[in-house]
């Protein structure tokens, strides 16, 4: 079964702590294809993953529509708002693809010096979990000011969420050009979303995502995490049309039933790695005994924590016989 987990790259890791000292800040890691490069690679020469994921952020879109952005160190994401009509109207999709050059020139490289049998993924975050942020200016515990813009103002989150579009179709076909073999949306707050507004902020945005992509790459390789409602797995893959759901800890495998056709992702809680011991054990034991044979990649269900030990991702991977 592949392996790969999300957030493979990052403080866990003392070869990126170290690396991440030496650059300074996160956004200048991200923005460096040389350091980039480096992080992305780390994980995989260290446990020899399936796949990489390249080494950037969800964020970095909203600054390429001219949002400011800075990571304060242990805070988190600090991002400039548009969560005003004129605000949004300032955003420009134009320069996308010149802003983020850094980060294609990242992809073209990672695609040249990994080896042939580890996958590339590229990725972007999806508009309602993007959008959550440039309304907040940050991260918040339940995404309170979207959902409240979400029904005070529809209009103008439909506004955010067509530029959003826009931009991540465009970048998404560049990473694919410069040599990704597979991209993934991360909707990580669609779990907060409303019963009844589910089509308008999640599957309609993603889905207008996937076929922009698909009119130049019609056989692209397109992962949805729409972390939060792995119930609604099914939904989500026949509306939005991509390759590969990704699934949190919350819905079993074996849930999913006959009418899901999508390759599942997923679905270790990052919390039982970071416990270790019989319980990990047991979790990697549940998922390779509910896999659909062929039709699964071994992930977690979110992020892998900074704490986690090295040794419980050891751990798993000798579980899973590697
Ligand atoms: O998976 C990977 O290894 C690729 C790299 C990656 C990062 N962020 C690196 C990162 C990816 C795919 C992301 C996606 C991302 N970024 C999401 C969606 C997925 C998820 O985890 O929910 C979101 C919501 C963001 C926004 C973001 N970036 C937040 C909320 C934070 C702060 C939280 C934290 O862990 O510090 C970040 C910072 C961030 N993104 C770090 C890393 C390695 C830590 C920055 C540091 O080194 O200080």
């Amino acid at each position: 079964m592949p392996v790969w987990f999300m957030r493979q790259a990052g403080r866990y890791l003392p070869e990126y702590r170290a690396l991440r000292a030496k650059a300074g800040g996160f956004l200048d890691l991200c923005y460096s294809p040389e350091m980039a490069t480096e992080v992305t690679l780390q994980p995989i020469r260290r446990f020899g993953f399936d796949a990489a994921i390249l080494f950037s952020d969800i964020l970095v879109i909203p600054h390429a529509l001219g949002l400011d952005l800075s990571f304060a160190e242990g805070e988190g994401p600090l991002l400039e708002k548009a969560d005003t009509r004129e605000r949004v109207e300032r955003l420009s999709a134009s320069r996308v693809e010149s802003f983020l050059q850094p980060v294609i020139e990242t992809v073209s490289i990672l695609s040249r010096e990994l080896p042939r049998d580890v996958a590339l993924i590229g990725f972007c975050g999806a508009p309602w979990t993007v959008a959550s942020y440039m309304v907040a200016g940050r991260g918040t515990p339940d995404q309170a000011p979207i959902r409240e813009m979400s029904y005070r103002d529809p209009e103008l989150l439909d506004r955010i969420i067509d530029i959003l579009v826009e931009a991540s179709a465009k970048y998404l076909k560049a990473q694919l050009r410069a040599g990704a073999e597979c991209v993934q949306i991360f909707d990580t707050w669609a779990g907060v979303v409303a019963d009844g507004w589910f089509e308008r902020w999640v599957i309609g945005p993603t889905k207008r995502i996937v076929d922009a992509v698909r009119i130049d790459f019609p056989d692209a390789i397109i992962i949805g995490f729409p972390k939060g409602c792995s119930e609604k797995a099914g939904i989500y893959a026949s509306g939005t049309g991509v390759n590969a759901v990704g699934l949190d800890w919350t819905a079993g495998l074996g849930d999913l039933g006959d009418e899901f056709s999508a390759v599942s992702q997923g679905n270790l809680d990052p919390l039982v790695l970071l416990a270790g011991g019989k319980a990990l054990d047991d979790g990697v034991d549940r998922i390779l005994g509910e896999a659909r044979p062929g039709r699964h990649v071994f992930n977690l269900g979110h992020g892998i924590l900074q704490q986690t030990p090295i040794a419980h991702v050891e751990q798993v991977l000798r579980r899973l016989g590697r």
